[in-house]
């Protein structure tokens, strides 16, 4: 059985015989003239997706038969047939509607663009996969975001740095010569979504990655993207022109290592005349970057930016850094090397920042970085791999993480400046605009591991296309067109994906605690980490419990990273009465005995979320055990299989991290409570 593969393309067979009926009758027809490569892939789909749900396959046509007939193309596709596609839907927004064409009633689905109608095809199916009606359609939509990204971590031996779900699925031995039909699935589901471009190889890059024996098979794998509308990125290792060159340094100012990059980039775009740029991890953890010659960020990405100009590449230069002189703060790091640069980076480059200031934690507040720059192009990096959410075997639908990340309020610009807006541009209309996401998938035959996890990659595309939508209402249509329409299921479901997040959250780190996991392998417990070869590699550097308390004092009195933030932003965080519980000890060093809003004391309110995390890993698991029968069995004892080991799990990090901070807080906990286990 292949429960899983088809992600949320499962064009399930609709088994409500009167709805399937009505679909049909609208269907019956089509003009749908497909010349280019990507018409015909969108043709492709709409059949299979209606073979699929329907057992139907319209016929092709000339004339409309009113109330019967799909047309679908754009304006020069469907020439003669004078349809008017509006400038406001841009180059990869699509219309879906109920038109009068010639008089007779059709569904048109129009962009100015193949891909727009790409994406038209695709959402139309999403209609009929979450059954709404299609006799009166009315939309126009288009993304919000230009460059809408997967970042693979993916190395050249095919294992993948953080990755949960087997091996890398880029076949490096096979290609270019086998052309696996998993990576026209992958483009498939990633166009499904939107998602427009692929970066396939680790920020940790090797420098192999531009030999022309690699370009050779990159360029079969941009082949088949560039069918779907994905342009391929590469993550680049600044000190390539060493590495593979044979130059004796990587000087970003230095006439022959730019010339070096420059020669290079015309050799890939020979190969790939699309291809959409670098990615570059510099002087982060160890990578080479600008600063090893003395030079700054600024100077290392605009070189690779001028030579990705005049091919029209971009540069994804990342804003993760952190060095060598580890900093009585790291989460202020990024923000000190990067705020002095703001303007000066080539229109080009875009700096690409994590959600938070330490990294992909269960929840950390906006990076301040978001709102300090207005005038440099800032995307967003998120994490769909589980490295510090348990990995692929806890249940943890993402989309309300990136969604409090998205929505909170920098104020740079006054209220209601979100990061949403500033991801879209709304207040430097010059910018380009991006969001990347880390992928979570590998070759487990589910591609996640865990079924869940799909939903991360899924919400992820749907909020890199618009950043404001909603969380429930993606993890609606995701169940629909990855399981089944059944309401109960559907309503119940839901609810535990938009609470699963929060679960993690308590059971981890709740009260806005943060880096307390496990040494390297960042799984499990570890509080008590105190010599992970530096210091803020350490739990306690960040938690810093001992007998008088626990939290990181980041206000005036600490280490101030606060100031980082715009002065409402300070003062809401700074200020204890109005600090929200979720940031609490991120923020700030309190006693056990603290008196929270509950009127709990600190300890008994960290007790409290520690148990109530644990607690809603059973109770999530007794819902599951009630779908029993609406879905497939293989995929309902997977997740069954999965949610007893999540509880395990989230029972240890309970009592690991209970017992570890009574250590210090030497209080009692609450008779209410179970024992440890
Ligand atoms: C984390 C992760 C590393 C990764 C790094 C990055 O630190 O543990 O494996 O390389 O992030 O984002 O560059």
């Amino acid at each position: 059985a292949d429960e899983g593969y088809k992600l949320w393309l499962e064009y399930n067979k609709i088994a409500d015989r009167p709805a399937a009926a009505v679909y049909k009758q609208q269907l019956k027809y089509m003009i749908f003239p497909a010349e280019s490569d990507q018409l015909k892939a969108a043709k492709a789909e709409l059949i299979k997706g209606l073979e699929g749900m329907l057992s139907m396959h319209p016929a092709d046509t000339k004339s409309i038969t009113g109330g019967q007939t799909i047309i679908i193309g754009t304006t020069q596709s469907l020439k003669g047939l004078a349809v008017i596609v509006p400038d406001s839907i841009g180059n990869q927004g699509y219309l879906i509607k109920t038109a009068l064409i010639n008089q007779k009633k059709c569904i048109l689905i129009t962009a100015k663009t193949d891909v727009g109608v790409l994406y038209g095809v695709f959402n139309f199916l999403k209609l009929l996969q979450t059954r709404q009606p299609i006799n009166k359609l009315n939309i126009a939509d288009r993304p919000r975001i230009m460059y809408r990204v997967l970042d693979h971590w993916d190395n050249l031996n095919r294992t993948v740095e953080r990755g949960y779900a087997g091996s890398s699925i880029w076949n490096w031995h096979r290609l270019p010569g086998i052309i696996d039909q998993r990576y026209i699935d992958y483009a498939r589901a990633n166009a499904s979504v939107g998602i427009n471009g692929s970066v396939i190889n680790n920020v940790n890059a090797d420098a192999l990655i531009l030999s022309p024996q690699y370009l050779t098979k990159i360029q079969a794998l941009a082949n088949v993207f560039r069918v779907y509308g994905i342009k391929l990125y590469l993550s680049v290792k600044f000190s390539s022109p060493v590495e593979l060159g044979h130059l004796k340094t990587a000087d970003p100012l230095n006439d022959d290592v730019r010339k070096w990059w420059a020669d290079k980039i015309d050799e890939i775009y020979r190969y790939i005349p699309d291809f959409g740029g670098f990615l570059v991890k510099a002087n982060s953890e160890g990578q080479p970057g600008p600063q090893t010659y003395g030079r700054t960020h600024a100077d290392g990405a605009n070189m690779l930016a001028d030579a990705l100009a005049p091919h029209h590449g971009i540069v994804m230069w990342r804003a993760f850094v952190y060095d060598n002189n580890v900093p009585d703060d790291r989460s202020k790091q990024a923000y000190n090397e990067f705020k002095p640069f703001d303007g000066k980076f080539k229109d080009n480059v875009i700096i690409q920042v994590k959600n938070g200031p330490i990294d992909f934690q269960p929840r950390e507040p906006f990076h301040p970085l978001f709102g300090a720059m207005p005038n440099t192009a800032l995307m967003m990096e998120f994490q769909l791999t589980q490295e510090y959410l348990g990995f692929s075997t806890h249940l943890v639908y993402e989309a309300p993480l990136f969604a409090e990340t998205l929505q909170s309020d920098t104020y740079t610009a006054g209220k209601g400046s979100t990061v949403s807006r500033i991801l879209q541009g709304s207040f430097n209309k010059k910018l380009i605009t991006g969001m990347a996401g880390v992928a979570n998938i590998g070759t487990d035959l589910n591609w996640c591991g865990h079924p869940f996890a799909q939903a991360n990659w899924y919400a992820f595309g749907r909020m890199a296309w618009n950043p404001d939508q909603s969380s429930s209402a993606i993890a609606g249509d995701w169940l629909k067109m990855t399981f089944t329409n059944d309401a109960g299921f559907v309503s119940s479901i839901k609810k535990v994906m938009l609470q699963s997040r929060e679960n993690t959250v308590n059971y981890m780190t709740p009260l806005g605690l943060h880096h307390i996991m496990g040494v390297s392998t960042h799984y499990g417990p570890g509080p008590w980490v105190d010599n992970a070869g530096r210091p803020d590699w350490n739990a306690t550097y960040y938690h810093k419990a001992d007998s008088a308390g626990i939290g990181f004092n980041r206000t005036g009195t600490g280490s101030n990273a606060l100031s980082q933030y715009a002065q409402p932003v300070q003062l809401h965080w700074e200020n204890l009465q109005t600090c929200p519980d979720e940031y609490l000890l991120w923020f700030h060093h309190l006693s056990w005995t603290y008196k929270m809003r509950s009127g709990r004391s600190l300890w008994d309110e960290l007790v409290y979320h520690y148990y109530m995390g644990a607690d809603s890993v059973k109770q999530m698991g007794l819902i599951w055990d009630k779908m029993q029968g609406k879905i497939d069995v293989e995929r309902f004892n997977q997740v069954q299989q999965l949610m007893k080991v999540q509880l395990t799990e989230a029972t240890t990090w309970r009592d690991a991290c209970v017992l570890y901070f009574q250590a210090f807080s030497k209080m009692p906990v609450g008779a209410g409570y179970p024992k440890p286990e």
